[in-house]
Formats: structure tokens, sequence, C-alpha cells
């Protein structure tokens, strides 16, 4: 999705926002572009479709050299990707816009602004806003008061960042619906959509709330609230070490954020258990309330966060005996619903910033639940600043856009989440020691999946030249085969479809051939017997298998049966460790097919608009 970063400073600030541009290369985007105001009080501006590398190039050609300035990655929706799209818009050559997020009444603005006599170069809904800031500059002569009238005649989400050549220095910025972040500094200041953008810069930040507008400049931030009150928003540091935004050693970072699992899963137990207990305090200090009055779980998310829920509702059924809805947020925002009293309301997400998730949650807290229990990887993110209670997973930037160690992270949260509802709702203390105990060896096992990469590596030729692929997993493990099915699809632009084993016979099996590989994750649990034989129909039609099994499952290769042995784990932790092969196996698919796999075509890591 798009991105915005942009700097007040006494230095030149090119570089700057060139480096924030890169560090938001991993949300998705198709075009960049910056406007800087220089020493002559011209603005001068550089766009291009393609990657930021591209308008570093034009940079060392023409330089933006000047002390303010604004820049962008702009991800399409009004308007195909082309340089006269791309981002900072500008009304004449005084006025320099870039925004985030979708302005809805954009048509009937534009039309008003061209019977006012405004030429438009672009296709963009962002043009519009320029133009009618501009409008009002003219009548006002102040930029901020320019910005603020303009504002309230937009209707949808938005994140803006001005700058105006007659009022040299400083920049307008305002927030509603879209995140924006201000970068405190020495004697500079800057913004951005995400603070991982300025952490090159600075490491305090000041998370604008809805309806926010701000006036930045060099030794100064002022901010405003939706009522026009002055407020001061609080500063806080950043907590990630700065090194989780490199690649290091490895080739991508999807592979380097496969490689951290074992410590993140580590992390985000830290400080919540002991030997033998979940601490359910560390849930936050109103927990034990309100897990106590809990009668029933609607899970929201979208993508793989939904894959987290899906898991997440087999143990909380299983271990709490609490029944439990799951649903994709872009369903749940658009239905009616029976809430049933004493319901929490708890939604998944990486970014905290997923436009749809958040509108779930907002509908949500005036529909009637209990509570709002977020679980998500971002401090300061929305999801995380409107919900009730949050369960901080420690995944650390997670920068490819395939989500790998947000999902695992998800799944150790919403673990320990189950093991605190559970303990309201009769689990024993000696099921609640066995449990921690296989929550703590997660690492170790993580650790010993991550030993197949070489052996996956090798297998994945086989899915070089294929088409398509079937996933099948049981019970808990299903929503595993279908976030392995997305990674594939992802990265490897292979068809992937995930199925219950049991639904096989049902339909999909039509479409097993020898051309058809077919993967599946078989534990030995109480399912797996019923999943031999699935896969005897599989064998039958003469489709290839690629089984993650362990060694008490009892699966040999044979032709046409490939077995991979992972360790033996806990039922319940086995979705956490046979989710690391699937997550190997995409990997090294895209790797082999070439194609880009931290920027996946088409898609965006943090998905912002509806
Ligand atoms: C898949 C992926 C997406 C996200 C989805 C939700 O690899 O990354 O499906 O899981 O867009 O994003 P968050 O978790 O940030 O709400």
């Amino acid at each position: 999705m798009c991105g915005i970063v942009g700097a007040v400073s006494e230095r030149d600030v090119q570089g700057i926002l060139l480096e924030g541009l890169r560090r938001l290369e991993y949300r998705g985007y198709d075009s960049a572009g910056m406007a800087v105001l220089g020493g002559n009080g011209e603005i001068s501006r550089a766009r291009e479709v393609g990657k930021v590398a591209a308008l570093s190039e034009v940079l060392v050609q023409t330089p933006n050299h000047g002390t303010t300035g604004i820049a962008h990655t702009r991800w399409a929706t009004h308007g195909q990707p082309s340089k006269l799209n791309a981002h900072p818009h500008m009304s004449g050559d005084r006025l320099a816009i870039v925004h985030n997020g979708i302005i809805e009444n954009y048509q009937e603005l534009r039309d008003q602004l061209r019977g006012d006599g405004f030429e438009f170069t672009s296709q963009t809904d962002t043009e519009v806003v320029a133009h009618l800031i501009e409008r009002y500059f003219r009548t006002t002569g102040d930029l901020f008061k320019a910005v603020q009238q303009a504002i309230s005649e937009l209707r949808g989400a938005f994140a803006l960042a001005v700058l105006h050549a007659d009022e040299p220095d400083h920049v307008v910025v305002c927030r509603e619906g879209s995140p924006l972040v201000i970068g405190v500094g020495i004697g500079e200041n800057f913004i951005a959509s995400d603070q991982l953008a300025l952490l090159p810069v600075t490491d305090r930040f000041m998370f604008l709330e809805e309806g926010d507008m701000a006036d930045i400049r060099t030794n100064s931030i002022k901010i405003w609230d939706r009522d026009n009150h002055p407020v001061e928003r609080k500063v806080t540091r950043f907590e990630h070490s700065m090194d989780s935004a490199d690649k290091g050693e490895y080739r991508h970072y999807m592979l380097k954020e496969i490689y951290e699992q074992p410590r993140v899963i580590q992390a985000t137990m830290e400080g919540r258990v002991t030997s033998s207990k979940v601490l359910e305090q560390a849930l936050g200090t109103d927990a034990g309330q309100l897990l106590e009055s809990i009668r029933h779980v609607q899970i929201i998310a979208c993508g793989t966060s939904y894959h987290a829920g899906m898991v997440a509702r087999y143990w909380i059924e299983d271990l709490a005996g609490i029944p439990c809805s799951v649903e994709v947020a872009s369903e749940f925002r658009y239905r009616k619903h029976v809430i049933q009293p004493d319901t929490l309301f708890l939604c998944i997400s990486q970014s905290g910033e997923t436009a749809d998730t958040l509108a779930a949650l907002r509908q949500a807290k005036k529909a009637g639940f209990r509570a709002a229990l977020a679980i998500c990887n971002v401090p300061g993110s929305s999801l995380v600043r409107e919900s009730d209670l949050v369960i901080m997973t420690q995944a650390g930037p997670e920068i490819g856009v395939a989500s790998t160690k947000a999902f695992t992270t998800q799944l150790t949260a919403l673990l320990l989440f189950t093991i605190a509802l559970a303990r309201h709702n009769g689990l024993s203390e000696e099921r609640e020691a066995e449990l921690v105990t296989a929550l703590r060896a997660l690492p170790g096992q993580v650790e010993a999946a991550l030993a197949l990469d070489e052996a996956i590596a090798e297998l994945s030729s086989a899915f070089m030249d294929k088409n398509h692929s079937l996933f099948l997993g049981r019970g808990a493990l299903f929503p595993v085969a279908l976030e392995g099915a997305l990674k594939l699809k992802e990265i490897s632009y292979i068809h992937a479809e995930a199925y219950p084993a049991g639904e096989l016979k049902h339909g999909p099996l039509a479409l097993v051939d020898s051309e058809m590989p077919v993967v599946t994750v078989a534990p030995n649990n109480d399912l797996l017997e019923k999943l031999k034989s699935n896969l005897e129909e599989v064998r039958a039609r003469g489709g290839e298998l690629f089984v993650f099994a362990d060694g008490e499952s009892d699966l040999a290769s044979e032709p046409g049966v490939h077995v991979m042995q992972i360790p033996a784990v806990h039922p319940i932790t086995a979705p956490i460790v046979y989710t690391i092969p699937l997550q190997l196996l995409s990997y090294h698919v895209a790797v082999l097919k070439g194609t880009d796999v931290d920027q996946p075509r088409n898609l965006a890591k943090s998905v912002t608009v509806e």
C-alpha cells in the first residue's frame, strides 16, 4: 500500500526521504516520487514508475536539494500506475501533496474544481485534494487553515502531508482513517505512514489520532484534534532493534523472517509464562475479570491472520469449551450479526492498520460485544490504540510481504490467551502445566523443523513446472494447509488450494492426477488414520504426495510419495511447528521460479484501503 515520508530540517532532506521510501518498499507499491522545497523558494519534483531505485537514479542526475520535503510510494487505486498519477501531486507550482487512502467524493469535487478553472493532469483522487487546498489557500493565505477547510469537504480515508512554497520550512499533515506518525528529532522533525521509515533518523515517535492535524517545523510540532483543540500526543520510543529492518546475511527478508521464528516465538512468550502457568496479568491488568465473564469468542481477521484465527477456534473450543466463530473482516463488516451475550471480539492483525479489520472493530465497538481484544505486532497501530485489551506479538518488523513470523507469533499469543481463558473454564492445573511445557518446547522444535531447509529446497524442484497444487490437513492442521497454500500462491504464483482432507471425495479428487502435487501435514494425532485413508485416495488416482509427518506417524517414502520427517510435537502446538516446512517449501519454489519473493506482484504488505 501507499507510503508517506516527510522531513523538515536544517540539513538537506533528499537522502532521508529516499531512505525512508526504501524502508517502505515492503508495503508494496508501483511508483515513487518526491517534492522538495529548495533554497531558491521553488518546489522541485521527481516521480518514477517502478522501484525506488529508479527514482534514486533520476535524483542522481537531477538532485532535489532542500530542507523541507515530502515523498511517497504509490499503490494504484484511482488511475493506472504511471508517472502522471504518481505522487506528490501539485496545484500549480507552489503546492505539493502526498496522500494515502481514498477520497470517496473525489469525482464531485473534481467537477467543481474544474468549474473553478483548475486543470487536472492525473486520474487520481489526490490531485483533487491538492487543488482544493490551493483554492482555500488563495482565500486564507494560510496553509494550515486551507488544509483544515479542505478536509472538512472530504469523504473517505486519508493521511495527507502538504507543503507550500509560500510558507517555507513547515509541513502540514492530517490523519483521518490512514495511519500517520511524527518522528521527533533535534532541530528537525519528520513524518511517515510507518515509523520504520524513520528509524535511521529518530527512535522517538508521536502517533496522530483520528481527526488530528499537525503543523511540523524544525523546532516545533503543534497538534490539534478533530474539534480544533490544541493537544499533546505522547512521545514513545521505538522498541524493536534497528537490525530487524536489515536483510543481513539472508538473500531475502522472507527467509530471514522464517529463520527468526524460534527467537520471536520465545520473545512472544517472555514474561507471560512461568514453568507451569500462563500469567494472565501479562495479558492486561483487568484480563482476569474479563476472561471470567466471556461466554463466546468472535474472531475477525484477514488473510494469514484469519488462518491464525481458524487455528485458535479449534484450541478455544477444545481447551476452554467456549463457542468460537471466525470470519474474514471484509465479510463480517457488511452483514447483520446475532451477538450472544458476553462475547469477546478478538481482532488479529500483524500491521494493526488493515482497513477491513479496523472497520470491523469500529462496528463491533458499537454493536454490544463484551470487549475488544487485539492481537497485533505493531505498537501504536490503530488497532492497538482502539482495542480495550491488547496482546502484542513480538515478531519485530515483518518486511517480506508474505507473512511468516507474524503468523507463528500470532498462534503463540493465541495459545497463551486460550490457556488463560480455559483456566476460567475448568482447565486443570496439570493440563495447564502440560500445555505450557509444550509451548516452552516450541523454539527448539521450530529450530529442528528449520533444519529441513536443504531437503525441502531439493524437493521444491518438483513444483517448478506445475500450475496447480493441493494442500490437505485435518482438524487444526486444516488452517495450516490453507496457510501453506496461500504462501505458495502469493510468492510462486502457482495455483494452490487447501481442503480439509475429508472433503477430497466430495469434489476436489476429480482434479487429482500426476500433474497435481498434493502436500499434506500429517502429525501423529487422533485424526492420522483418517488422513492416511485420504492419502490412499490420492495415490490411487496417480497423485504425487509430499507429506510432512513425524517419526510416529508411520508413513514412509515410496515411489510417488515423499515423506519428510519433523520431530514429534504435542498435538496442540503441532499447527505452529508444521507451518515451518510449508513456508520453506513456498520460499524455495519461488526462488527457483525467480519471482520477486519479498514483494510479490499485485500485493501490498499493509492493506490500508478496502
Ligand atoms: C499473507 C498476508 C496477508 C495478511 C493480510 C492481513 O501472507 O500477509 O494475507 O495476512 O493482509 O494483514 P494484517 O495481519 O496486517 O491485518
